[in-house]
């Protein structure tokens, strides 16, 4: 379709600009040398032992945009584990954007997680399996936020979408700024299972590894945003029927948890946007 065409073109104009540079765009922000950047900024790694995780977060704050990083996550026993890679802002009533890698014991499936915070709520999680191995090469996991949704995607394959429905009275992220944060860390209180796997730690260090990262997004500084050019693509993309057919194939073959469809948490009937 032409839409596909115009997002193909913008891809290949646009990111040689932005690769290769975790040195300059990022910051290791804890794990005391558990976070190296490597291949003159090409590469970044995180890793987990007994005594600490280890995170990042961009130097910069963006205000909408199409963000890309490739994400090759622990491999063997990884139960316990947690890859966190999401978008916030500040404060107490905060937006966020976020993927959490859920690890899993050896031949079982990771399970990707996804919710949304507005005004610094959540309880909007849905939840996948992958259709590939997560932790056998790198996969591009993308979020794509503009003013008409937030759509989260896998290879460029739409798995997620967050309408803006402010006319029905549900907030929409749309004036405060995010950094872009991953982290590394044990959570075998609660991850796998409910916590009845733990991590084990006769296999550690874990390590997790990101390449590729791509930002067309407006940077924002001072209370101004900036738009790179070419902006307008992605700033007004809205997902065409093709985009939104493989969505659903992917949420009827590899959901497995969904909010909207949680009866028991929600008696009264699902939130508002579950219902548009
Ligand atoms: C781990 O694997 C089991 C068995 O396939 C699956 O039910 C579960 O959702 C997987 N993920 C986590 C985080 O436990």
């Amino acid at each position: 379709t032409p839409n596909n065409t115009l997002t193909v073109t913008t891809t290949t104009l646009f990111s040689p600009v932005f690769a290769g540079t975790f040195d300059t765009e990022f910051d290791i922000t804890w794990g005391d040398g558990r976070g190296k950047v490597l291949n003159n900024g090409g590469l970044l790694t995180l890793s987990l032992d007994r005594a600490s995780g280890s995170g990042f977060q961009t130097k910069k704050e963006y205000l909408f945009g199409k963000i890309d990083m490739q994400l090759k996550l622990v491999p063997g026993n990884s139960a316990g584990t947690v890859t966190a890679y999401y978008l916030k802002s500040k404060g107490d009533t905060w937006d966020e954007i976020d993927f959490e890698f859920l690890g899993n014991l050896t031949g079982d499936p990771y399970t990707m997680h996804t919710n949304v915070y507005t005004q610094g709520k959540g309880d909007r999680e849905q939840q996948f399996h992958l259709w590939f191995d997560p932790t056998a090469d790198f996969h591009t996991y993308s979020v794509l936020w503009n003013p008409h949704h937030i759509v989260f995607m896998v290879d460029d394959i739409p798995v997620r979408k967050f309408k803006n429905l402010q006319h029905i009275g549900v907030p929409y992220p749309k004036l405060q700024p995010m950094r872009l944060y991953s982290s590394l860390w044990n959570a075998d209180q609660w991850a796998t299972r409910g916590g009845l796997v733990k991590t084990d730690w006769s296999k550690a260090p874990f390590t997790a590894s990101y390449r590729n990262f791509r930002a067309d997004a407006c940077v924002s500084s001072g209370g101004k945003s900036s738009c790179p050019a070419g902006s307008t693509r992605w700033f007004s993309q809205r997902l065409d029927l093709t985009a939104e057919d493989k969505m659903k194939v992917v949420q009827r073959k590899y959901m497995v948890y969904n909010y909207c469809t949680d009866t028991k948490r929600f008696p009264q009937g699902a939130p508002k946007e579950c219902r548009h």
